[in-house]
Order: structure tokens, then sequence, then C-alpha cells
């Protein structure tokens, strides 16, 4: 599952004052999302035209990481940041590799080039990334098992497996939306666990077939609400558990004595 975006490039200052063309920068390719222990290559492609390169300088949230000097003794240098670490035999001039990326590597990446004199030129891109991490397992709905009544009040909760961003959770009774009572979020080392409680009054209205069915869906979405990046496919994964009650014997409004009968789990994804 690898998806891809293309950041918006940024230009300027592409000819110079005597009119001769410059230093462009092509293509800046930042991934938008990549998962905890990828390898993500930023990738930084300009064309010097009459230029002659002076540097390349990399930073992630407007700290400098990474910089190419091509007439340095030494021209790659990489300075220590939290969740980058740079793979110097895989990175040049145009590209930068990183290794075993975690949650603190996603932010904002630029890349400036700069030429020599007389141009001066100097041309920058950014794009932004996130890691992520997705549930391993799926979620678990738990409640008290035991008979209860029309009238009585079914109370389930729905637990995520931890996640980067958090999960959402959404109920249905027979396939049909519920809204859950509430809500809360276990951090867990920048891992999110989200857990949703449903609790509902037992009417017969709820058994179809004698039975009636509890579903529990949890998406962890990388969709934004930012309307600049609605081109991108988001990358959503989707789990639920299902929880079956069954009613006693031929279900008619007097009778109303359910047991928890059994849970059984489902997974499905979307990228
Ligand atoms: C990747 O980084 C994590 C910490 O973020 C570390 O625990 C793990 O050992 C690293 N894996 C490799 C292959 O270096
Ligand atoms: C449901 O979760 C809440 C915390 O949100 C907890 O207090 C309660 O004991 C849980 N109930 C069950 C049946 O797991």
């Amino acid at each position: 599952m690898v998806v891809h975006k293309v950041n918006r490039v940024y230009e300027r200052h592409n000819v110079d004052h005597s009119g001769l063309s410059c230093l462009k920068l092509l293509l800046l390719d930042v991934p938008q999302y990549k998962f905890r222990g990828d390898t993500v290559l930023l990738q930084c492609v300009f064309d010097l035209q009459s230029d002659r390169l002076y540097s390349v300088t990399w930073y992630k949230d407007h700290e400098e990481f990474y910089r190419f000097v091509p007439k340095a003794n030494l021209p790659q240098h990489s300075y220590h940041l939290d969740g980058v670490d740079v793979d110097h035999h895989s990175s040049d001039s145009q590209k930068v590799l990183l290794r075993n990326v975690s949650l603190k590597t996603s932010g904002l990446y630029r890349c400036e080039v700069s030429a020599e004199a007389p141009s001066f030129t100097s041309v920058h891109g950014e794009g932004r990334m996130e890691v992520v991490s997705l549930p391993k397992e799926n979620p678990e709905i738990t409640g008290e098992e035991r008979l209860y009544q029309v009238g009585d009040v079914i109370s389930l909760n729905c637990t995520s497996d931890s996640s980067f961003p958090p999960a959402v959770i959404r109920w249905y009774i027979n396939d049909e939306p519920v809204s859950p009572d509430f809500e809360t979020e276990v951090d867990s080392q920048g891992l999110y666990s989200s857990i949703s409680t449903l609790q509902f009054k037992v009417e017969p209205k709820h058994f179809v077939d004698g039975r009636m069915k509890v579903r529990c869906v949890s998406t962890v979405s990388t969709e934004t609400d930012n309307v600049l990046e609605h081109s991108v496919e988001p990358l959503i994964d989707n789990r639920e558990a299902l929880l079956l009650v069954r009613g006693c014997g031929a279900l008619q409004t007097a009778c109303g004595l359910l047991t928890l009968l059994m849970t059984s789990l489902v997974t499905w994804f979307t990228a």
C-alpha cells in the first residue's frame, strides 16, 4: 500500500537580471503519508540551466537536517533531529532517504536549492508528510453477559486497537446507525485507543427473526478537511466487531429474555 502525492512546487527568481535563464525547481516529492517503520524517499529535482550549484538544504518544521554542498570536503552533512534518520549512501543533491520513520517523522518538509555567484538564485518547495500507524487487531465489543428483559438497559463498550490517527467508532443495531452515549481516547506513546460506549433500552422491535445484531466499526482515516488536499486518495482502514443477541423463544412483547450469544470479527480495508 504505497500512496504518493507530488506536492506543489514554488518557483522564484528563475530569470536573473541579465535575462539568462537559471536554476529551476522541477519537482518536489514528499509522500503525503507513510507507515511507521517505512523507508521514505524525498525528492527535490531541479534544473541548473546556466547556473552552478552552491547548496541543497532540507528542513523539517523549519529545522535543518540535511545539507549537500558539492564543493565542501564532505559534500553531505546531516544534523540530528528526532525521528529523522538520513541514509547518506542513498542520498545526494536531488534526493534524501529517511530510514525507519516514526510518528515523530511527521511534519513539513522543505527543500531549498541555491546557485553560486553571479546569479545567487534560490528556489524552494515544501510538502507535509504524516506517518500513520494502523491498528493490528480488530475492535472488541464488551458488555455484561447476562439475561436481559424488555425495558432493561444494555451497556456495551467498543474498544479499538491503538493507532495514529485515533480511530473513529460507529455503531449499528440491525444495520441502522445509532449514536454512542460517550467516547473516550486512551493515549499511549503517541498512539490512541478509542472506547465508545453504547447504552440502550431493550425493546421487542430490536429483534428480527428472534435476534439482534450489534455492529461496531472502527475507522482510521487520513482524510482531512483541507480542500487543497482533496485530489489525494485518502487511506481508510475499517475493522468491525459483531455481536449477536438472541431473543427468547417466539419473541412477543411479554417475553424479553436475552443472552449475549457470540462475537465474531471482520476486517476490511479501502485505500
Ligand atoms: C525503528 O525505530 C524504532 C523506534 O522508533 C526502533 O524501536 C526499531 O528498533 C527501529 N528498527 C530498525 C530496523 O532500525
Ligand atoms: C466501558 O468503558 C468504561 C470506560 O469508558 C468503563 O468504565 C466500563 O467499566 C466499561 N464497561 C465494560 C462492560 O467494559
